[in-house]
This record gives structure tokens, sequence and C-alpha cells, in this order.
């Protein structure tokens, strides 16, 4: 995707350092993030300088190719398990950051170069998957749809395209009018910061409504469909994604409105027998009670919102049971979220 006219990935590597768009900074800067070594870039994952789940796969493969590049001859296999595990720590709920660090370790045991190689090939996947999520999902779509979508699962969650966003920019480029209510989606307000920023970009209709107003709009018929993200799906379709989809899907439901989540075939964890087996990340409290923006100055401040010394809570993500959803768009096609349909995309 472009921005003021250059084509940018979310994140991607030269020589041995990993590139991202700094995402803790926008809406209010554009800057790019520079991870010099493999802790570096376990920082910026745990940080969220590059968050959601396709970007996080991204980053922890080439995090985990960087490992490789910098494990000293004596003692390497000591120096890539190590990493391997610190990088699995940063953000335990996204699928997408083990599958990526498996193979990119696999990989690694033939030689560096392959590690270095098998990333790049990951990345390069995980745009073409989420161009495909696009084009199943852009069939749902009428002209004139009210999508409603929680979080950031645009561009900025991959590497290019997003997964819930990738139908809505499909549907705009094949001439289809679109209109977005965006969840601004606390504490981090991925959404009111991230993908209102990112359909501004891409001059796509929208408005960001508050948290508690999604029953609202639909109660009044004005959502047609809703779309979200995953960062992990159980193997009887159950769905971790970011905290408040889960109350999304009920009201969804209560209404009649259709709740479809988006995501490549990489984020399903069919281990995980049901969604009460997903890890669920707990973050710092601080993220509830203070947020960030800009002075009169324009210089970034963080401030306390809240009443000063309670204690929040900050659990990052909630588990959608697939009762609640009407489908999942993947870059094979639409799967019912039941475990007989997404064994058959297995095999
Ligand atoms: O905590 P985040 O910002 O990484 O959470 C992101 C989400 O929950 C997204 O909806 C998810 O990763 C889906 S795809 C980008």
């Amino acid at each position: 995707m472009k921005v003021k006219g250059k084509h940018y990935r979310t994140v991607w590597m030269e020589g041995t350092s990993v590139f991202m768009i700094d995402q803790t900074l926008l809406p209010f800067e554009f800057e790019i993030f520079e991870a010099k070594t493999c802790k570096e870039s376990c920082l910026a994952i745990k940080t969220m300088i590059t968050r959601g789940a396709g970007a996080i796969g991204a980053a922890a493969g080439f995090a985990m190719a960087q490992a490789f590049m910098e494990a000293p001859a004596n003692g390497f296999e000591k120096y890539v398990l190590d990493a391997k595990k610190e990088i699995e720590s940063t953000r335990p709920t996204a699928r997408n950051l083990f599958f990526a660090v498996d193979r990119v370790f696999r990989a690694g045991q033939r030689s560096v170069e392959k590690a270095l190689q098998e990333a790049r090939v990951l990345a390069d996947e995980n745009i073409e998957e989420a161009r495909m999520i696009g084009e199943f999902g852009n069939e749902l779509i009428e002209d004139g749809f009210m999508i409603e979508t929680h979080c950031n699962a645009g561009w900025l969650g991959f590497v290019d395209w997003g997964s819930a966003l990738a139908p809505v920019y499909y549907a705009k480029n094949k001439g289809k009018s679109v209109f977005v209510y965006v969840d601004e989606t606390r504490p981090r307000s991925q959404g009111a910061r991230l993908t209102a920023w990112e359909l501004k970009n891409e001059n796509i209709e929208h408005v960001i409504i508050p948290d508690n107003a999604g029953a609202f709009y639909m109660s009044q018929g004005k959502v047609d469909m809703m779309i979200t993200g995953a960062d992990r799906i159980a193997a009887n379709g159950d769905v971790a994604n970011k905290i408040g989809t889960l109350e999304k899907a009920i009201v969804a439901k209560e209404y009649g409105v259709p709740f479809y989540v988006a995501a490549p075939l990489s984020t399903f964890d069919r281990e995980c027998m049901t969604g009460d087996d997903i890890e669920i990340e707990q973050r710092d409290e601080k993220e509830v009670l203070y947020q960030s923006g800009p002075d009169e100055k324009e210089i970034l401040r963080n401030i306390l919102v809240c009443n000063p010394g309670s204690a929040a809570l900050n659990p990052a993500f909630d588990v959608t049971p697939a009762k609640y959803i009407t489908g999942i768009i993947t870059e094979e096609g639409i799967i019912k979220p039941d475990k007989e349909a997404i064994n058959k995309f297995f095999y």
C-alpha cells in the first residue's frame, strides 16, 4: 500500500536489519523503525511498534533469521534456541508468530541462508494470502454496504493488504461504494488510530465509533456486515481476536448482522481443541490508565485518563465462540466455523 505516493510493506528486511512502520507513533507521525538485532526485533514486537497477527508473524520470522545470522560459531545451537524462546514469549496469542518462527527455525537447521530465505518467503506468502482473502471477501460485499470492523486488521496488521480490511480494499478497487464503522478499540485504540488512518489514506469513507456504540448502530439496521481479523483460531472454529470482539459478535447475532472473521490458514491452531485452550495475553495496566497524543506543540505525550491510584485489568484478546461466526474468510475460500468444515481445508 502507498503512503504519500510511496509503496511500503509494513515490515521488511534489508541486510541484517528488520524495518517496520512504527505503529506506536501513528497516526501522528510516520516513521520507520530499524531493529538491528534479534533482541531489538523482539522488543519491537512486544512494545507493539509492529503489531497485528500477520505483521507479528512476518517480524517474528525475520527475527528468527536475524538470530541465525548473529549466532556465534561457538554455542550456535544454544543461541538460536534461546532466541526462538525469546521471540515466542513476546506475544503469546498470535498464532502466526509461532507458525513463522517454527518454519524459519526448521529452515535454519539446513543453513543460515535458508533461514533468511524462508523468512522472506513467509513475508511474500503473507501478502498473497491477504490478497486472496480480499478476493474471496469481496464476493460478500454489495455495492453501498456499511461494514463494521474492530481493532486494526488492515495492511498495518499484515505485510500488505490486511485480513478484515482486504475485502474492503478489494471491493473499492472493483468500483463498489463501501462505508466502514471503525470501533475505536480501547485501550490502545488501534481502530481510532490505525484503521482510521489506513482508510483515510485509501480514500474510503468511514467514521470512528466508541466501543460501546456498536449495538446502537446494529439495532438501527445501519450495519450490513461485520468483519474482524483473528489472532488464533481453534480446531472447532472458536476465534481469539482483540478484546471486545466477543461483545460485537453477540450483538451481531442478536440483530441478524452477518459476522465474518478474515484470517489466513496459518492462523488456525488445530492443537487448540476449543477457544478455552488459547492463551490470552495480559498487558500492562498503563495501557488502560494512560492515553497518548500530541500536545499543542505537537509533542507526543502520555496522559492519565483514569482515577489516580485505581488499578486496571488489560486482557488483550477475547474468544468468540464459533456459534456467533457466520464464516471465516481465508485465502482458500470461506469456511464454516466448525471442526468438520475446517478439517477439509487442511487435507
Ligand atoms: O494487539 P494487536 O494490535 O496486535 O491485536 C490485533 C488484533 O487483534 C487484530 O484484529 C488481529 O491481529 C487480526 S489481523 C491483523
